[in-house]
C-alpha cells in the first residue's frame, strides 16, 4: 500500500494517533510506501526545517517503517530538473497512491502547488508565494530563512491518487475551506482540482467551516 503524506502543523495529530495506534496495538508499517508532496529548496534531510527532517521525527522514526520506502523529493538535488524528472517517474512507478493526506495553503495551496499551477502539472519547482512564506515563517527564526523555492508533487498526480483526505482546522482556513466548497474548480484556486476527484474526504473543525454557507 503506498501513502501520500504532507507536512505543516494540520496532520501533526493523524500522525500522533498512528504512532500510538502502533504502539498499542502493533499496527505494522513494515510494507507500506510512503510519498511525501514537497520539499523546500536549498535544505539538505538533516535540517530541522526540511519536511524529510519533519516526517522523520513526526512519524516515521516512531513506526516500523523501513525508511528505504518512504520518499520525499530531494531539496539539496544538484540537478533540479532531473529531480523532478525522478520524482514523478517515482510516482508513476509506485503505480497509483491508494491514500493522499491533504493540508491546505490559506491561498488554497495544495503541497505547494501555488496559484495559477496548472491542474495537469507534474513534479515541478515552484517560487512560493510571499505570503506562504510568511505562513511559514514560524518555523524558521526569520522570513528570511524560509527557502524561496520549493519541489512540489504536481496537480495531475495529487489527482491520480485513489483517495484523498484533506484536513483543516482553524480560523485561517475558513475562507480557503469556504472557496474550495462552494466554489467551481478554478486554476487560480489549487485546492479547487479536488473537485475533479470522485472520492475526496474534507475532515475541518467548526472553526474552518464557519464560512461554508449552507445553500
Ligand atoms: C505548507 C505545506 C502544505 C501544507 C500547508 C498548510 O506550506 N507545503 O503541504 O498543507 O502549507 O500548512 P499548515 O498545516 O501548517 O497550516
Amino acid at each position: 500500500m503506498t501513502l501520500g503524506l504532507a507536512t505543516g502543523s494540520t496532520p501533526k495529530g493523524v500522525y500522533a494517533e498512528l504512532i500510538k495506534d502502533h504502539q498499542e496495538n502493533g499496527t505494522s508499517y513494515e510494507k507500506i510506501t510512503t510519498i511525501n508532496l514537497d520539499e523546500y529548496i536549498g535544505l539538505p534531510p538533516t535540517d530541522p526545517n526540511s519536511y524529510r527532517h519533519f516526517m522523520n521525527s513526526e512519524l516515521f522514526d516512531h513506526l516500523d517503517i523501513q525508511l528505504e520506502n518512504t520518499h520525499l523529493p530531494n531539496g539539496a538535488a544538484e540537478d533540479m530538473s532531473r529531480e523532478c524528472e525522478r520524482y514523478g517517474q517515482l510516482i508513476k512507478d509506485l503505480v497509483d497512491i491508494d491514500l493522499q493526506l491533504l493540508g491546505i495553503g490559506r491561498n488554497g495551496h495544495i503541497g505547494f502547488n501555488e496559484p495559477g499551477t496548472d491542474f495537469n502539472s507534474r513534479t515541478h519547482v515552484v517560487h512560493l508565494a510571499e505570503s506562504t512564506r510568511k505562513a511559514n515563517a514560524r518555523f524558521f527564526s526569520s522570513i528570511e530563512d524560509v527557502p524561496a523555492h520549493a519541489l512540489t508533487m504536481g496537480i495531475a498526480s495529487i489527482l491520480d491518487s485513489r483517495e484523498i483526505i484533506l484536513l483543516a482546522s482553524g480560523s485561517a482556513k475558513a475562507e480557503a475551506i469556504r472557496q474550495l466548497v462552494n466554489g467551481e474548480p478554478d486554476e487560480q484556486f489549487p485546492a479547487s482540482a479536488l473537485k475533479l476527484h470522485p472520492n475526496v474526504t474534507i475532515i475541518a473543525d467548526e472553526e474552518a467551516l464557519s464560512l461554508v454557507s449552507q445553500d
